[in-house]
Parts: structure tokens; sequence; C-alpha cells
């Protein structure tokens, strides 16, 4: 049984449509992140589950029970939104259980609890003080403390990160991915940040528009992109697209004689992610447009014919721009999609 199932989701607000129809399975245990650009409906999905707003249409099960009808405190859920809105007179121990006393649950057990959500997350010598007092990245944790202490068997979280400095961010990934796996929560993590989603979950939905571009695990995501949108989304710098045109030889990278495959019935890009290019004497020809030097490696611009791209090359590389070099790459990391439908093809 899914842990938590949507089934045809809707939501508008008059003419506006946030969610237009999303169909999500999440099995129990497993952590789902909710990935896509600004706007495309990740929030909105979030607050029809957690049940702050009203689906327009479709239905919504938590634990196999529909609770679309549901207020959300009978939801069996626990949240942390982007702003965590501690409260700034009560100290961290009031905090924390903030939600179980409004809950008015049994008196008993708050204290063990307590101790062990505060150990967990590193926060047991922190109970007296105020959020004025902790650092962001405490308040953060005082945040999930107040999430986890309710037992709830499924979280939502709404980019909880995105007030943190990146390296604070890396840590409490990693803390969160720990916690849920440790305490077998069922997770659903809302970030438009591809490495946050690639790096956490065991499943990822990409939203696009109101609608799911893809939903499969980091590793498919990556390597088998539905569309040209999934590929770019995926991947530090974002994969290459390059315009095809036909020749008597078939399809070549439009201003070069570079054959990548046989003509098509459709028109066709070519998708090359930058980590899969490197300098090779029998490459094919082109010239550097910009160097950047990251210590790890070295991001090259350069164009083939009419088209430019980018290439991530390991190390440190002495080139400069209007240097003529060859490129090459294994024909299995082509990727194709149809330049009108933006779709995989073949
Ligand atoms: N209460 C509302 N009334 C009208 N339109 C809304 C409302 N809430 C959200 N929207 C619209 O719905 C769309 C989706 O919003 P949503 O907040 O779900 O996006 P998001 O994916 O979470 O984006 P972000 O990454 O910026 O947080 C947006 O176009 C937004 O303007
Ligand atoms: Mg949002």
């Amino acid at each position: 049984m899914a842990a938590i199932s949507l089934q045809g989701l809707c939501k508008h607000w008059g003419e506006a449509q946030a969610v237009k129809g999303i169909d999500i399975e999440v099995k129990s245990g497993d952590f789902t992140v909710l990935l896509g650009p600004s706007g495309c409906g990740k929030s909105t999905t979030l607050r029809l589950i957690a049940g702050l707003d009203q689906p327009s249409a479709g239905r919504i099960h938590i634990a196999g029970r529909d609770v679309t009808q549901l207020p959300p405190a009978q939801r069996k859920i626990s949240m942390v939104f982007q702003s965590y809105a501690l409260f700034p007179h009560l100290n961290v121990r009031d905090n924390i259980l903030f939600g179980v006393r409004v809950r008015k649950e049994p008196r008993q057990g708050y204290e063990t609890r307590l101790k062990r959500v505060s150990d967990i997350l590193g926060l047991s010598h922190l109970l007296d003080r105020r959020p004025a007092q902790l650092s962001g990245g405490q308040q953060q944790r005082v945040a999930l403390g107040r999430a986890i202490i309710a037992d709830a068997p499924v979280c939502l979280m709404d980019e909880p990160l995105s007030n943190l400095d990146a390296q604070l961010r890396q840590e409490m990934r990693r803390e969160i991915r720990a916690l849920q796996q440790q305490l077998g929560m069922t997770m659903i993590y809302v970030t438009h940040d591809q490495t946050e989603a690639m790096s956490m979950a065991d499943q990822v939905i990409l939203l696009r528009d109101g609608r799911i571009e893809q939903d499969a695990p980091p590793a498919q995501l990556y390597a088998q992109p539905a569309s040209a949108f999934a590929a770019r989304f995926i991947g530090t710098p974002p994969m290459n697209l390059l315009a095809l045109e036909p020749s008597p030889q078939g399809l070549v990278i439009a201003g070069s004689t570079h054959v990548v495959a046989n003509d098509a019935a459709t028109p066709l890009q070519l998708g090359l992610r930058p980590e899969h290019i490197r300098i090779a004497d029998d490459g094919v020809a082109a010239v550097v447009e910009t160097v950047e030097y990251f210590g790890a490696d070295t991001i090259v611009a350069a164009r083939i014919g009419q088209a430019s791209l980018l290439a991530r090359l390991p190390g440190q590389h002495r080139l400069r721009a209007g240097d003529a070099i060859r490129l090459a790459w294994d024909p299995r990391d082509q990727y194709f999609f149809e330049r009108d439908s933006g779709l995989r093809h073949g």
C-alpha cells in the first residue's frame, strides 16, 4: 500500500491553474522530492497534501485513508516550511514541544521523546536558549525537531534549507536524510535545487508548469531524461542542446560536417552532457570561446560549427579564447530530443 497517493490532483484560483492533474504514488519510508522551477506548483501540491488548501479536483490518500476532506490535524503528518517560524519568546524545549502540547497528547512520554529528538539533532545542550540565541542551522534543527517529535509517519518539508549558507545546507541535507532513514519516515521534500534532489531522494518528481515532467529515481532521471527540459534541469552545467541539420551523410551538428545520426523524420537536437566531452586528437574541430577554472575541473565553452557547447574537463587546462581544439565523446552518451516537442527520441 502506498503511504501517499495523489490521483488527478488539480488546483486553480479563478483562471490561474497551479496544479493541472497530478498522479503520484509514494512508497512507505521513501524520500520523495518535488523538484522544479519557481512557480511550477511544488508548494501548492504540498499544501494540498497537508490539507492547508483544498484541491479543485482529485483525491488524496494517506496510508490508504482518503483524507481529501480532512483538516490538517487529522492527516497524521508533520510539516516544516521554508520560514520555520519559531516562537521567539519560547525556549528550544518549548518550541519543540509546542505542537505536541497543542494537540493535547498524553503528558507522559514527553520527556523521553524530547530527549531522543534533541539527542539526534544535537540540541540537548541548547534546550534553555531562545531562538535569537541560536545560529541559523540550530534554529533549523529546532524546526526539524518540532516536526519529528510528532512521530507522524509522514513528514512534509518545503524548502527547509533555503535560509542557510552553502556549507550548512550540505550538512543539514545529510542530517535530514539520515534522520529520515533512521526514523523510517515517509518524506515529501520540496526544492528547486537539483543537487539537493539528486543527493537526497529515492524518487524525484520533476514538475513543470503544474504537470509532472518525469517521475524517476535520481540515477534514472540523469541517465534517461524523458525530455530536453528534464535533461537540462539535472546536472551542472546543464546538458548541451545542439541544433542538427540534414546532410547527404546523415544528421550533422549545424554548420559542421560531423555526422551524429542517420536522418530522422522529425527535426532533432543533440544532447551532450558537459562531463561526457573530452579533448582528443581524433575529435571534432572546435574553437575555444571561454575558459573557467574551478580547481577540480575546468569548464570550457567552445564552438563546433554554429553550435556553442560547454565541456567539463577534469583538472586545469592551459587554453585560451580562440584556440583550436578537438572534442570527442562516446556515441553512447549522445541523447536525441525532438526539436518541437522536446521529447526524447529513440
Ligand atoms: N493563493 C494563490 N492565489 C493565486 N495564485 C497562486 C496562489 N498560490 C500560488 N499561486 C500561483 O500558483 C503557481 C504555483 O505556485 P507555487 O507556490 O506552488 O509554486 P512553487 O513551485 O512552490 O514555486 P517556488 O519555487 O517559487 O516556491 C504560481 O504561478 C503562483 O503564482
Ligand atoms: Mg514554493
